[in-house]
């Protein structure tokens, strides 16, 4: 088997390099040729979203994984075009190629389809409501992936965090350093997710006989917001000697901290599914809060 993975130095991509090592050769793609570590991979720029399908014919793997997505929810909202290139046209170019190969193409999207009015957790076929760019981009690409026809694995997913990439928990550490007090959303809900679980449940799903297609939740288990998430980050890293004192983390509203482009409210979302169809158990999201913790403490 040969998997390529878009988006190689992403917070989920760097776990996928991991994670589908087991299931054979693994290549990935960055947009600068390079991976973290130094070392030189494929090009692929979703900028140039006509560029990929010679790649694709060049490399003519059996599985591909899209990690790479233009991330930055605020930053959508004055660069349009560019975050319907990268989430939307990228992705219907690679499913089309996909889907004409018979390749299997894995895809992750995100809760911000939702708009958050929701009162239980949102089933993979809730309608959605994207509140900003950066949404409909994803809702966009989810559904260009699935009208080009192949086999595919949609991955909803929401707050990701890692050791490495551009994330809350890094950032909460961070300002925890420099400042007394953290003011921190509170009426803002949702499952905090580590990349290492998408990936690995990736990799199970890949492995999974049943050549499944559709649309899944991938989120860790339960729910908190992002007060309750930064109290949870400094509690675990003050409990393992990582800082010698937390900041005090004081609870606000969505109003007090205005952004540009507005969050769901709620976006828990229902992972039963994907527990059911593929035999996959996902811990507490204090679980990886712990572990991301310990691995940033052996760096
Ligand atoms: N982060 C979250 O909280 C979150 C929440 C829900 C869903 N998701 C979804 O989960 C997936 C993985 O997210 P992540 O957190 O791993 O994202 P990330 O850490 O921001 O990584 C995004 C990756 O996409 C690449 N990329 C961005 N624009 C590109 C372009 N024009 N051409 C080629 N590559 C480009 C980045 O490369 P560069 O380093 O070169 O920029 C990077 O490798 C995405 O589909 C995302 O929408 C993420």
């Amino acid at each position: 088997m040969t998997v390529l993975v878009f988006g190689g130095n992403g917070q989920v991509g760097q776990e996928l390099l991991r994670a589908l090592a087991p299931l054979g050769e693994v290549i990935a793609t960055t947009r600068s040729g390079a991976l973290p570590d130094g070392s030189a991979c494929e090009v692929a720029d979703f900028d140039q979203p006509g560029s990929l399908p010679a790649l694709l014919d060049r490399l003519r793997p059996s599985r591909v994984v899209n990690a790479a997505a233009c991330t930055a929810v605020d930053r959508a909202e004055q660069e349009p075009e560019a975050a319907y290139r990268a989430n939307a046209q990228a992705p219907g170019v690679i499913a089309r190629w996909c889907a004409a190969r018979g390749a299997p193409l894995v895809h992750y999207s995100t809760d911000y389809v939702f708009d958050g009015r929701g009162t239980r957790p949102y089933l993979p076929g809730d309608a959605t409501a994207p509140l900003g760019v950066y949404g409909r981009s994803k809702r966009d690409g989810e559904e260009a992936v699935r009208v080009a026809g192949g086999r595919h694995l949609i991955f909803r997913t929401a707050w990701v965090h890692a050791a490495h990439g551009h994330n809350f928990l890094r950032t909460m550490l961070r300002l925890g350093a420099e400042r007394d007090e953290l003011r921190v959303v509170a009426d803002q809900i949702g499952t905090p997710t580590p990349a290492a679980l998408i990936a690995d449940a990736t990799a199970r799903a890949l492995r999974h006989p049943g050549g499944l297609s559709g649309t899944w939740h991938l989120t860790a288990s339960g729910q908190t917001s992002w007060h309750g998430f930064a109290e949870e980050i400094f509690r675990q890293a003050l409990a393992a000697g990582m800082i010698e004192r937390a900041p005090r983390v004081t609870p606000i509203t969505t109003a007090e901290y205005p952004t540009p482009v507005r969050r769901p409210a709620y976006s828990r979302l229902d992972t039963s599914s994907l527990e059911t169809d593929f035999g996959i158990e996902l811990p507490d999201w204090r679980d990886g809060v712990g572990k991301v913790l310990r691995e940033l403490a052996q760096r």
